[in-house]
C-alpha cells in the first residue's frame, strides 16, 4: 500500500509563523497599550496625592478643585480688598515649572499651586449728578417755591468696582431750591376757619350747623381714612359751600416716613376725597403740621399746596369754649388762618366757640373766607370776592 504524504514547501511555513508571531505580538501590544491608556494616574497635588483619569491634563485637577492656593484679590484704589478672589489666579507649577492647562498629567508628576498675584482695580471716568439742597425760609401758613432747584454735574475718576472716587472736578454747580414760607397778606380783615381731622360723625355736622347759623364759610382738612367711613359727612361739607382739602389718608408724621409712603398718604388723600365727593382738591395740611425738607419736596411734585396756619385755636387741649373763642380773636390779624378740630375725639367746646368767636371777630370788621378766597385775594383791600360777603351775611 502506498501514499502520499504531501508536505508544503518549506518557504511557505517559515512565512505563516512569521505572520502569526506578528499578529501575536500586535495583538499583545495593542492589549498592553489600551491597558496602559485606561489606567488612572497617581499625581502630587499640594502634599496629596490624587488619582486622575487616564489621558488627564493640568486643567482637569483645576475643574477638580484639588489645588490649595486661592486667587489674588482685587485691590481697590484706597488698597483695601474691593473683591476677594477677584485677581489674578493660582499659579501652578507642575514638577517645579510653569504648568500650561493643556499638559497632560503623567504618573509622579508633583503639582504645587501659589496664591495668585493680587490686581488693582481699573479706573473710570463718569458724570455723576450733584443732588441740589432745599431750605425753606421765613414763617407763615402759605409756602411757595421762590427758586428751583437744580442738580449738579461732577466729572469723577472712581474705580470700576469699588466706586470710590481718585478725582473729581466740578463741571456744573448745583442750585439750591429755597421754599419761602409766607402768610396772606390781604389789606382786607379777612380770615380763614380750618377744620381738621373730620369727618367725624356728630361733631362734624355740629360744626356745619354753627357755620350755617353764622353765615361763615369754612376749609375742610379732611382724613381720607375717615371720608372712606364717613362719605355722605364729606358730601354734606361740599355741598353747602364749604372748601374740601386733604389732610393726608392716614395722619402720619411726614418727617418719620419715607418718601414713597409721603407720595402715598399725599395722593391717597385727594383719591379718596375725589371718590366721595367728586371735588378735586390740591390743598393739604400735612399732620402735625410736620414737614422736612423731603417732605416739602414731595409734596410740592404732587402738585398739593402746603396749607398750616398762624392761630392755634388750642381746641384739641380742651380749655372750655371761652377760651378756645379769646384765643383766636385775640390772636387773629387779617389774613389769618385759624387752626380748629371737626374730628379726632369730643369737639362740643369747639362747636360751641364758633358763634362766640365769629360774633367778636366781626364785631371786629373781620369777614370769613375759604382758604382758597383768602390766597387768591393777596393785595386785595376792600371787601374779599362776592360770594364770601354774601356767605358772610349775618342770617
Ligand atoms: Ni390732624
Amino acid at each position: 500500500m502506498s501514499y502520499y504524504y504531501v508536505v508544503p514547501p518549506r518557504r511557505t511555513v517559515v512565512v505563516r509563523r512569521i505572520a502569526l508571531a506578528a499578529l501575536a505580538l500586535v495583538l499583545g501590544g495593542a492589549l498592553l497599550a489600551s491597558y496602559a491608556l485606561a489606567r488612572p494616574v497617581t499625581v502630587e497635588v499640594d502634599g496629596s496625592v490624587v488619582e486622575v483619569p487616564a489621558g488627564a491634563v493640568v486643567a482637569d485637577l483645576e475643574r477638580m478643585k484639588v489645588f490649595k492656593a486661592p486667587p489674588g484679590d482685587l485691590i481697590a484704589v484706597d488698597g483695601t480688598v474691593a473683591k476677594r478672589g477677584g485677581g489674578a489666579p493660582a499659579r501652578l507649577l507642575r514638577n517645579g515649572q510653569p504648568a500650561n492647562p493643556a499638559e497632560r498629567l503623567y504618573r509622579g508628576d508633583v503639582l504645587i499651586s501659589r496664591r495668585g498675584a493680587d490686581v488693582p482695580e481699573s479706573l473710570e471716568e463718569t458724570r455723576l449728578p450733584i443732588a441740589y439742597e432745599t431750605s425753606v425760609r421765613g414763617k407763615g401758613s402759605l409756602s411757595t417755591v421762590t427758586r428751583a432747584g437744580r442738580p449738579g454735574v461732577q466729572l469723577v475718576k472712581r474705580g470700576v468696582v469699588s466706586h470710590l472716587v481718585v478725582d473729581s472736578v466740578v463741571l456744573v454747580e448745583p442750585v439750591d431750591e429755597v421754599i419761602t414760607r409766607s402768610g396772606p397778606k390781604p389789606g382786607a380783615k379777612l380770615v380763614a376757619l380750618t377744620f381738621d381731622d373730620g369727618p367725624w360723625p356728630g361733631f362734624t355736622a355740629r360744626v356745619l350747623d354753627e357755620l350755617e347759623k353764622a353765615g361763615v364759610k369754612a376749609t375742610f382738612f379732611m382724613l381720607g381714612g375717615q371720608v372712606k367711613r364717613y362719605p355722605q359727612i364729606a358730601r354734606r361739607v361740599a355741598e353747602e359751600g364749604h372748601l374740601l382739602a386733604s389732610h393726608s389718608l392716614g395722619h402720619k408724621y411726614f418727617s418719620k416716613i419715607s418718601a414713597g409712603q409721603i407720595k402715598r398718604e399725599v395722593n391717597g388723600g385727594r383719591n379718596v376725597i375725589r371718590a366721595a365727593t367728586g371735588v378735586t382738591t390740591n390743598w393739604i395740611r400735612p399732620p402735625y403740621g410736620a414737614m422736612d425738607v423731603e417732605a416739602w419736596r414731595v409734596v410740592r411734585a404732587s402738585g398739593a399746596k402746603v396749607v398750616l396756619w398762624d392761630v392755634d385755636s388750642g381746641d384739641w387741649r380742651k380749655p372750655g369754649e371761652k377760651v378756645i373763642a379769646n384765643t383766636v380773636v385775640k390772636h387773629v390779624t387779617p389774613g389769618s388762618i385759624v387752626l380748629m378740630h371737626d374730628g379726632g375725639g369730643d369737639r362740643s367746646q369747639t362747636v360751641k366757640a364758633i358763634p362766640i368767636l365769629v360774633k367778636k371777630l366781626k364785631a371786629k370788621g373781620y369777614v370769613f373766607v375759604t382758604v382758597e378766597e383768602l390766597v387768591n385775594a393777596k393785595g386785595v383791600t376792600k371787601a374779599p370776592a362776592a360770594r364770601a360777603a354774601a356767605a358772610n351775611r349775618p342770617k
